[in-house]
């Protein structure tokens, strides 16, 4: 039995972010819109509350019936969900008479009580509320005050329950760690072995207990989260997994070969379908950027499901959706814990009539690779920079010509080997070539030449939410320019983007 602690989300911002901090601590944990979580089971160890854009006060504020979980298992409210354990025990939350948001100090801390065991008193903690508590309910004790605000921290006699009004998950609480870690493993008694590793362990023998000796189909597209998806289910049930890599003619130069091979070199049963002609055909000419995704989107549900077809007696389509596809903080309105939509596997397993199988939707992406370490997949393809499912389409901005595309190739594929080369691949967290619709003069030995123009893209970033353009060496820049200007046939000019997102985004169109 998995030990959790379930956190109901109120729609505050920092939710995930409290997850992300147990799980740190190898305690694994599950988000649940407040209006929609299960009967606790006794794997639940813990309950915590999230914090919400909503006032107690206001008239549709989210309040959930806690009657399954208050007193019964240890709870803990942070900011919204301690002046919720406060208004619903009768006592009094009040606007702040002074807005409550930013640095504070917890002057006051009863070190007795367990949440505060080694939390130093004077620590600083991260306030973000327009409401405060003014009157405590009977029973309820103060354990940590702020010079203004008295209530910063409480517990309620006789339960395992407690209130804080700060939020531990946010790295301005300098002690925040030890107050969930305090939480966890002294009040819930969590026993902190949740590693990937034991993520992997666990959902291999799920998996198999669930497809039995059923057949599965995987769409590989050769990044991060399908191939894990791939091996998770490989060493799960072996060679009735079948994984279909589909060449859309708009992947890198040599990705294809590449990527085929080292799958295959690992032991997993690969239908490698070389379908460029079929994309370019349909692509040739197109100029609009929505028109080239719906083409390609298209295309490809085509080409699987005909691929996907000639596998005999498949029940299952398996996908490497993780964990931010499916929580969203909650629409505080309703319950509504949305999926998003895959870029370009949308629509498929309704058109296909087969039961989706989601290995990794509970992790976050930096789990999904910790996990592949601990199937033992190789740095290559798990450092894999991002790429987009549209692929080269949308950084050949304009018509898309066969003779553009080679142009694009060559050109991206100097510039990202120049970066492993030169030990800058693992720094940048995404790069890539962008050929212009624009020609420019240049001149070359004693002629004038009318070429293209490419730009080079590099960010960073830690989700590609925001990034950051990357500040590449002059000289390894002056060196990519020459590089491609001399050898790719078309291009006489060669630019940085050194914009950041937002306002600007990753990719050009
Ligand atoms: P933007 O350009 O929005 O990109 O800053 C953020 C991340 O998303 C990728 N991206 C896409 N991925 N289909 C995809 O599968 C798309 O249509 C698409 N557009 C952008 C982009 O490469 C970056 O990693």
């Amino acid at each position: 039995m998995q030990e959790k602690i379930l956190i109901l989300d109120f729609g505050s911002q920092y939710t995930q972010l409290i997850a992300r901090r147990i799980r740190e601590l190898n305690v694994y944990c599950e988000i649940y819109p407040f209006n929609h979580f299960p009967e606790p089971d006794p794997s639940v160890k813990g309950v915590i509350l999230s914090g919400s854009p909503y006032s107690v006060r206001d008239s549709n504020a989210p309040s959930p019936d806690l009657v399954s979980i208050k007193g019964r298992i240890p709870l803990l409210g942070v900011c919204y969900g301690a002046q919720l354990l406060v208004h619903s025990g009768g006592g009094n939350v009040m606007p702040s008479a002074a807005r409550e948001y930013g640095r504070a100090n917890l002057f006051y801390i009863n070190n007795e009580d367990l949440l505060f065991t080694d939390v130093t008193p004077g620590t600083q903690v991260w306030m973000s509320h327009g409401d405060t508590i003014t009157g405590m309910p009977e029973g309820f004790e103060i354990t940590g005050s702020t010079n203004d605000v008295k209530a910063g921290a409480f517990k309620i006699n006789g339960e395992s329950t407690w209130g804080i009004q700060f939020h531990p998950e946010v790295y301005h609480t300098t002690e925040g760690t030890t107050i969930l870690k305090n939480f966890v493993a002294k009040i819930c008694g969590c026993s902190m072995n949740w590693t990937p590793a034991s993520f992997v362990t666990s959902t291999v023998a799920e998996l198999r207990n669930k497809l039995g000796n059923d057949k599965v189909i995987l769409g590989l597209s050769g990044g991060v989260d399908s191939s894990v998806a791939a091996f998770l289910l490989h060493r799960a049930i072996g060679k009735n997994l079948t994984c279909i890599f589909i060449d859309n003619g708009l992947l890198r130069k040599n990705e294809f070969e590449t990527v085929v091979d080292s799958y295959k070199g690992l032991g997993l049963n690969v239908v490698a379908v070389r379908a460029g002609d079929r994309f370019l055909d349909e692509l040739e000419g197109v100029s609009d950027p929505e028109k080239k995704r719906k083409i390609i989107g298209r295309v490809f549900i085509e080409v699987f499901d005909e691929e996907a077809h000639k596998v005999r007696d498949v029940k299952w389509l398996a996908q490497g959706t993780i964990y931010p596809d499916v929580i969203e903080s909650v629409s505080v309105n309703g319950p509504s814990a949305t999926i998003k939509s895959h870029h370009n596997v949308g629509g498929l397993p309704e058109k296909m009539h087969l039961k989706v199988i989601e290995p990794l939707r509970l992790l976050f992406k930096d789990e999904v690779r910790r996990a592949g370490e601990a199937l033992g997949l190789p740095g290559y393809i798990l450092k894999r920079h991002p790429f987009p499912g549209p692929g080269l389409a949308i950084r050949l901005l304009g018509s898309i010509t066969r003779e553009k595309l080679e142009m694009l190739k060559e050109a991206d594929n100097i510039f990202i080997e120049g970066l492993r080369k030169n030990s800058l691949y693992d720094s940048v967290w995404q790069a890539g070539v962008i050929l212009l619709p624009v020609q420019s003069v240049g001149v070359m030995g004693d002629e004038r030449t009318y070429e293209y123009a490419v730009v080079l893209r590099a960010v960073v970033s830690t989700d590609g939410m925001t990034a950051d353009w990357a500040k590449l060496p002059y000289d390894f820049l002056g060196s990519v320019s020459n590089d491609i200007i001399n050898k790719v046939k078309g291009i006489n000019r060669v630019v940085f983007d050194v914009s950041s997102k937002p306002p600007s985004t990753i990719e050009w169109e």
